[in-house]
């Protein structure tokens, strides 16, 4: 495998959170000062030392169009920005330009961040305007499709091909509720169970209310560093070891097979590739993965390796993605607990894992840490876009 010097690597050298849920008690800038103010102060650094930063956001429903201006002026941020938009994906499409700033040799700080201010806008337009980034003519504006119903799509084939139930299923938000009150910035923070899940409403069915993800205002931030820079400013820089992403087609019709999403498992193999790894195998100590809808979840986990197809139910039912299992995964509560900011969900994932990597979890919820490596799997839409990235403590 190629060896990189210091100055071919980016690290995560500070990360910030802000507290996820319905926050009508702050606006867009200071909901992303929550997240920026604690990265700077981690990574020791001024607003002055960064040389570029990127803000992840989907946008449509909020009070600024133009998140990445207004966030730099009340900052303090002086220097290049932009706005990233990869549906759900946003905040890895951040990453990925951040990341690329400093190996282009533009920058030797930059900071990557995510925010996203859904309550801005009533829950009928949030969902119509998530339903429009599926395919808007055909399956928006024809059938009326809405994100839940195109999961509830994904659902449907794979409960009958697996025969599995809806009780299998509510295992997913067992476990994310579990983690989620463990978590003090995750928007639920209370136990649920698969009876109380059973009993939810359908949003679309065969998916409920505790099956899916909420509606959230939320933010996250990383402080980037070359290699070189990273090492003089902490002793626990947590390596970007790679970045896979790919593209799938808008319309749900295309799709080879309604059991997983190609794009995923194109932008994993990639990102194994690209990490000098041939496959998941035990190189991982934790995971976060896409858990937008209980569905999503479990076909995740096949679209990144660690279960077969079809095997992901039992993976679940068995534990194996609790914190003492084989494949500790989204140990922060994931989307359905912690919530689901759009355009922040791909930098939270992005904190937790560096969070886990340095061990500083907290306990009920900290993985195991072995090889010091993880893996990050985001998806934007119902796998348009994807994007799967491994870090490492780099020992
Ligand atoms: N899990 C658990 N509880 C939830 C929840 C969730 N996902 N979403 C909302 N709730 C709770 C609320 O806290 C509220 O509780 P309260 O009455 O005690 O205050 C109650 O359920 C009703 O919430 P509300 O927001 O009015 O529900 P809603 O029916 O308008 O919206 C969904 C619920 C699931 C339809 C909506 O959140 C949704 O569309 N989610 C998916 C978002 C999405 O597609 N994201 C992109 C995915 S890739």
């Amino acid at each position: 495998m190629f060896v990189k010097n210091d100055e071919e690597k980016v690290a995560i050298v500070g990360v910030g959170h802000s507290k996820f849920g319905k926050r009508l008690d702050v606006n867009m800038n200071e909901l992303a000062w929550e997240a920026i103010k604690p990265a700077i102060q981690e990574a020791g650094i001024t607003q002055r030392d960064i040389e570029f930063y990127s803000v992840g956001n989907f946008g449509y429903w909020s009070e600024e169009i133009l998140p990445a201006v207004t966030i730099g002026e009340y900052a303090g941020l002086k220097c290049g920005s932009l706005k990233t938009e990869a549906a759900c994906a946003s905040g890895s499409a951040s990453l990925k330009i951040a990341m690329d700033s400093i190996l282009a040799g533009k920058s030797k700080i930059a900071m990557a961040m995510g925010i996203e201010k859904m309550y801005n806008s009533p829950n009928s337009t949030i969902i119509e305007l998530i339903g429009r980034a599926g395919n808007y003519f055909w399956e928006f504006e024809n059938f009326g499709m809405t994100f839940p119903g195109y999961y509830a799509l994904y659902a449907t084939k794979y409960l009958d091909e697996f025969k599995s139930s809806e009780e299998d299923l509510c295992e997913a938000p067992v476990k994310a509720h579990h983690y989620g009150s463990l978590n003090q910035y995750a928007q639920f923070q209370k136990e649920t169970t698969v009876e109380e899940c059973m009993k939810s409403k359908y949003v679309s069915r065969p998916l409920k209310l505790m099956d899916s993800s909420p509606i959230t205002d939320g933010a996250a931030a990383l402080i980037l560093a070359r290699g070189d820079v990273a090492k003089k400013l902490t002793d626990t820089p947590i390596y970007i070891e790679s970045q896979g992403y790919a593209t799938g087609t808008a319309y749900m019709g295309r799709r080879d097979n309604y059991l997983g999403l190609e794009a995923s498992r194109r932008a994993t193999e990639s990102a194994l590739r690209g990490a000098g790894l041939d496959g998941i195998g035990t190189n991982f100590d934790l995971f976060e993965v896409h858990d937008c809808f209980s569905i999503a979840e479990v076909m995740a986990y096949e679209d990144v390796g660690i279960a077969a197809r079809g095997e992901g139910i039992k993976l679940l039912k068995d534990h194996q993605t609790y914190h003492d299992g084989k494949f500790p995964t989204n140990l922060d509560g994931g989307l359905k607990a912690k919530g689901h900011p759009i355009g922040a969900t791909g930098i939270s994932q992005a904190v937790e894992i560096t969070k886990q990597l340095r061990g500083e979890a907290g306990r009920g919820r900290q993985a195991q840490i072995n090889k010091g490596r993880a893996l990050q799997h985001n998806v934007g839409g119902t796998g348009h876009y994807a994007y799967v990235t491994v870090y490492s403590r780099g020992d």
